[in-house]
């Protein structure tokens, strides 16, 4: 692989918990890969006065505890560096100006910038617009580029999501602005791409005439880790629904792209955006299933309820828990169901697709209890154990035609010498190399905001469409069970082999 080219990059929001929990130490791991390009610095810019000595001290605290003693720990915190300045303050970006230009010269570089907004949402314009006072926003044609990364909420709803395009397209061209779903950057997510696309054997499968029904189940058995200020104003429809798991929609069901560009990629994921059938305010109340925990007894230990959470208003309505049901209203997919579900203090953290194939035609075997009941199942389990299962009928050893399901499992972590590099660590190489494949055009954001605001619209207008409470550690209401219209049909229960400290769950 190519190193990218030299560049330097500027992370807003430079001691906040996302550059310390995610984007330093995916940046450490590309460094000590040698993934980086010679001449490569970054710049840590903040309100809060910090010295770059001060910086380093800070940093050296956030990179992997196999890193205290690596010779590589000292030689990255030497590329990086700190500026503190009003990031709301247009007037003061050509401190960070100053700043670039002395560090190009240093490591005698082009303006090669990416800036990474690892801020709130509200100072994404004024940052772009302080980068454009200083007028370090433009690439220069076969000279430079300058890329910005900005990270969800991308809006709270389809009108603040246009605003802010908008807007920042005032400031950057479309093919500059990074919008990153971590979700896309997961290896197993990138896997079923090349499932699909590499291999003869499924394609052929994956429509309505073979395909059941399609499953996407994310769940998390952590509750609001500190958040709930922010929880409470976003829920899980905006928090998970709208991005992630609309994203893994998008991957799953999208038309083979011409190539595997970004483009081409992109073109086909805003489709299925585009075909996904409205439900429409009066249909909300059927097809989405909203919930909230309750406190209790979970994995031996007492949990608070959401409403008893820090920065959680005790009269909250805010959904902890989605389940829905849609269609995708195109050739491939005609009145194929859909179920997705995600929702915060479940049993365990799980993210998985499952694609529920049609039954045989004909039940030749009076036995056949196992697989009438199930279907075939192709388990795409996106964390944690990430791997492929499929589930199918056997015959049993012996006498007669009994039938029962079979596994066959790939697992990643079977095939030596691999290691899953972390979802940003892949994006941000790619980033760095140019490539938006796995970013989301900003047409696919107000696509997805345009399907999920009907429904932000019925909760807001019918307060009589239930929040139903379910107690932490449960796998949700029960009421997502009547999304699945068919009896003998019922939601996969990731975690059927749950050990008893809820730790482990086998694909
Ligand atoms: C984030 C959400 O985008 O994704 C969090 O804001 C959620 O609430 C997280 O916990 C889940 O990501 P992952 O990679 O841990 O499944």
């Amino acid at each position: 692989m190519n190193k990218p080219e030299p560049h330097i990059i500027v992370i807003f929001g430079a001691s906040g918990d996302l550059t310390k929990r995610k984007l330093i130490p995916a940046l450490y791991d590309l460094f000590v890969q040698d993934l980086l390009p010679e001449n490569f610095f970054i710049v840590g810019v903040g309100r809060t006065e910090l010295s770059d000595t001060g910086f380093r001290d800070k940093m050296s605290g956030w990179l992997p505890n196999e890193a205290i003693t690596h010779a590589k720990a000292e030689q990255f915190l030497n590329v990086t560096s700190y500026i503190t300045i009003d990031t709301s303050d247009a007037q003061q970006y050509h401190l960070l100006k100053d700043k670039l230009d002395a560090l190009r010269k240093q490591g005698n570089m082009p303006e090669n910038y990416i800036y990474y907004l690892a801020t709130p949402p509200s100072l994404y314009e004024k940052i772009a617009q302080g980068l454009t006072f200083a007028g370090i926003n433009k690439d220069e044609e076969d000279v430079s580029w300058k890329r910005i990364i900005i990270e969800k909420p991308f809006g709270v709803d389809l009108d603040s999501a246009r605003k802010l395009n908008k807007s920042l397209l005032n400031y950057f061209v479309e093919n500059q602005i990074y919008r990153i779903d971590h979700y896309l950057g997961k290896e197993t997510v990138q896997n079923v791409l090349v499932m699909r696309f590499a291999n003869g054997i499924f394609e052929p499968l994956w429509n309505r005439n073979y395909v059941h029904h399609v499953e996407i189940t994310s769940s998390e058995d952590l509750g609001l880790e500190g958040r709930g200020g922010y929880y409470d104003n976003a829920g899980a429809l905006r928090d998970m629904v709208q991005n992630h798991l609309l994203q893994l929609v998008g991957i799953v069901a999208m038309e083979p792209p011409i190539h595997a560009e970004s483009k081409a990629i992109r073109n086909e994921t805003l489709k299925v955006f585009q075909s996904l059938r409205p439900i429409k305010e009066e249909e909300v109340a059927k097809y989405v299933i909203r919930g909230q925990y309750t406190g209790a007894t979970m994995k031996g230990e007492h949990l608070p309820g959401y409403r008893e959470e820090q920065g959680v208003s005790p009269e909250s309505r805010t959904e902890t828990y989605v389940a829905m049901k849609f269609f995708i209203d195109n050739w491939r997919w005609n009145e194929v169901p859909f179920y997705i579900r995600t929702g915060k203090r479940l049993p365990t953290k799980v993210t998985e697709i499952v694609i529920h194939f049609k039954k045989s035609p004909h039940h030749i075997f009076s036995h056949q209890y196992e697989t009438i009941n199930t279907h075939n199942q192709l388990v795409i389990r996106v964390q944690p154990d990430e791997g492929l299962l499929f589930k199918f009928g056997m015959k049993i050893p012996g006498a007669g035609f009994n039938v029962q399901n079979a596994n066959m499992d790939f697992h990643y972590s079977d095939v030596t010498g691999v290691k899953l590099t972390s979802a940003y660590e892949r994006l941000l190489l790619d980033c760095m190399q140019g490539d938006s494949t796995l970013y989301i055009r900003g047409d696919a954001v107000e696509e997805a905001w345009a399907f999920v605001q009907p429904i932000l619209d019925a909760w807001k207008n019918h307060p009589d469409i239930p929040v139903y409470g379910y107690p932490a550690g449960t796998w949700g209401p029960e009421h997502a069970d009547s999304l699945i219209e068919e009896p003998e049909i019922t939601w996969r229960y990731p975690c059927k082999n749950l050990s008893n400290d809820g730790e482990y769950c086998e694909l």
